[in-house]
């Protein structure tokens, strides 16, 4: 039960989460930005990734405790009555894992660190590279956000039974 509640938890600030970053914040860091523009952004993704990395670890933890009290509550019928939600839900998170490694660490570090030579005077990313970066960056949210409510609704339909 409470397995259950911090992984509805973690799953509802992870997607939350998301879903403002790609659909409400990017949109304003679109384009071309000025220095002060770019550290702010770069201020962002340093909480925001972070975060949104030690949800997905919650509910890697609670959904594995999940399935094992799944086990235990039907026991010799379980495979027969969740294999295809399960490993549907399974796989799709397993495409969000991919796609969140490429956001935290392909697309969010080479900004923060970009940013953060910047500040220290040095060299920073060409204009034309950042903004293709942040484009990248907003996709990979968005299609996390699809991917996450997906999983999601194959949650709910493991919980009702
Ligand atoms: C390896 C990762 C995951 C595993 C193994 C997993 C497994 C499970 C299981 C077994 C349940 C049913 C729990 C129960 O009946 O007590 C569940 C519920 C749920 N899952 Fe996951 N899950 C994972 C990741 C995710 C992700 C990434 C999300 C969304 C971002 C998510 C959202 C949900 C939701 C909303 C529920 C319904 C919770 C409720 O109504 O109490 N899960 N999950």
């Amino acid at each position: 039960m409470a397995l259950a509640a911090v992984h509805l938890l973690a799953a509802a600030l992870y997607f939350g989460g998301t879903l403002t970053l790609g659909a409400t914040v990017l949109p304003a860091f679109r384009g071309e930005l000025d220095a002060g523009r770019r550290a702010t952004l770069a201020r962002i993704l340093r909480v925001a990734h972070p975060v949104s990395l030690a949800c997905l670890g919650v509910l890697v933890l609670t959904g594995a405790g999940g399935v094992t009290a799944l086990k235990g509550a039907y026991g010799g019928q379980f495979a027969a009555r969740w294999f295809g939600p399960l490993a549907l839900k399974l796989l799709l998170v397993f495409v969000l894992l991919l796609v969140a490694s490429y956001e935290y660490f392909g697309l969010g570090l080479r900004l923060t660190r970009a940013a953060a030579r910047e500040a220290a005077g040095e060299g920073g990313l060409a204009s034309g590279v950042h903004a293709r970066l942040v484009a990248r960056l907003q996709t990979a949210a968005l299609a996390n956000g699809l991917l996450g409510a997906a999983a999601s609704v194959l949650g709910l339909l493991l919980t009702r039974g």
